[in-house]
């Protein structure tokens, strides 16, 4: 079995991870609920992980993070915080681009045919009227890292609050919230971070003023009705996921003993050796960025085979062992830009650091079998 899905949920999980559930199910009670023993250890596992959180983002209060179900949880809390127009890209996930349009009062500012986006363009569309910039740090479409410090740095002089969706980026990228000035961090657990489904979390710098997204028992400040306004009190209504947030935990320490700089050489490299591959072969169209344009990929190829839908490509890949998606992977807009919206989307094969060339070979041999006239 080939797996190259990482860009929708990482896989294998590290032998660590399952550790952490397991130590979590003999030990874990509700957090900031008590004072048993069962109790004390959840809340102390949050603030262990909160502190790993903080390391690799560099965020110097890990109270300043709140944990989430997910990426999409994260940016929805975002989206409620922003006053004012906000302005996003085309090369959006719909966890932006739905709650941005559900608020209303949105730019979006397009992508080119390689789904680049033109950092002046986006600066350009910032006006007095803009409340807040919502971007993604990477792809999921074609994986391009965007270079979103130099965006940060003009929001923070503009006053303008930076909101960053890190969920194909974190763990597989270096991100610092100080140098990168972003006000909002967005991320999953079950990505490159290497956690599992239904974790995630939102960090938010002290000055961007909070209001509740939900409201419920904290476990804080129980006397009184109103929601809790400090961090992240404020943003964690009901049981929070402690088997989900340790297992986290476990995620974190896995990818900071390879390192996230190795790690990103590793996409890269695989990346650069599989486009090289793919694109020439014959009826197949790799989309994106070339690897020696300079720019930083999170180990995506995007591409379609002719006269086959995406979506019946990667069916017929997984019926030979290899797991990749086809379709429009919840990036609208991405498409429209790349001109794949009329094909069905692309097929994606997202790569992690486990990915060999070995493997690679193998997926382009069962590619030219399918261009070639095979099924599919
Ligand atoms: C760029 C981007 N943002 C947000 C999300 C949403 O992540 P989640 O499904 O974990 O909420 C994804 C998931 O694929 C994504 O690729």
């Amino acid at each position: 079995m080939i797996y190259m899905d990482n860009a929708a949920t990482s896989w294998p999980k590290p032998r660590g991870v399952r550790v952490a559930i397991n130590e979590a199910l003999d030990n874990a009670g509700n957090p900031g609920r008590g004072t048993h023993s069962y109790a004390v250890w959840s809340s102390m596992k949050l603030t262990e992980v909160r502190e790993k959180l903080a390391g690799i983002f560099n965020i110097s209060d890990p109270q300043r993070i709140a944990f989430a179900m997910n990426a999409t949880h994260a940016l929805n809390i975002a989206v409620n915080l922003c006053y004012g127009q906000i302005v996003t890209t085309a090369m959006e996930h719909n966890s932006v681009l739905r709650p941005a349009n559900m608020r209303g009062y949105c730019y979006i500012n397009e992508a080119d045919s390689k789904g680049r986006l033109d950092p002046d363009r986006i600066k350009r569309s910032i006006s007095e009227l803009t409340g807040a910039v919502i971007m993604t740090h990477a792809s999921n479409v074609t994986g391009e890292v965007y270079d979103i410090a130099d965006i940060g740095e003009y929001c923070r002089r503009k006053k303008v609050l930076f909101i960053v969706d890190c969920a194909q980026s974190a763990g597989v990228v270096p991100i610092d919230v100080d140098k990168m000035c972003i006000d909002i961090l967005c991320f999953t657990g079950h990505k490159g971070l290497f956690g599992i489904q239904g974790t995630g979390g939102i960090y938010i710098s002290e000055h961007v003023r909070i209001r509740p997204f939900m409201s419920g028992g904290t476990g804080s400040y129980s006397a009184v009705l109103r929601q809790p306004s400090v961090m992240p009190d404020c943003f964690e209504a009901g049981t929070v996921n402690t088997h989900g947030i340790a297992a986290l935990g476990a995620g974190i320490d896995y990818i900071k003993g390879i390192g996230i700089n190795k790690i990103q050489s590793i996409h890269n490299d695989l990346q650069r050796y599989f486009y090289g591959k793919a694109a020439s072969v014959n009826g197949i169209t790799v989309y994106g960025t070339e690897p020696d344009s300079g720019t930083c990929n999170t180990g995506v190829i995007s591409l379609n085979v002719k006269g086959h839908e995406p979506g019946n490509v990667s069916t017929e890949l997984g019926r030979a062992g290899i797991c990749v998606r086809g379709g429009l992977h919840c990036a609208p807009l991405a498409h429209r830009a790349l001109g794949t919206d009329a094909l069905g989307g692309t097929v994606r094969f997202s790569m992690n650091h486990l990915n060999t060339r070995d493997e690679i070979d193998a997926v382009i041999c069962e590619l030219k079998k399918i261009a070639s006239g095979g099924t599919a």
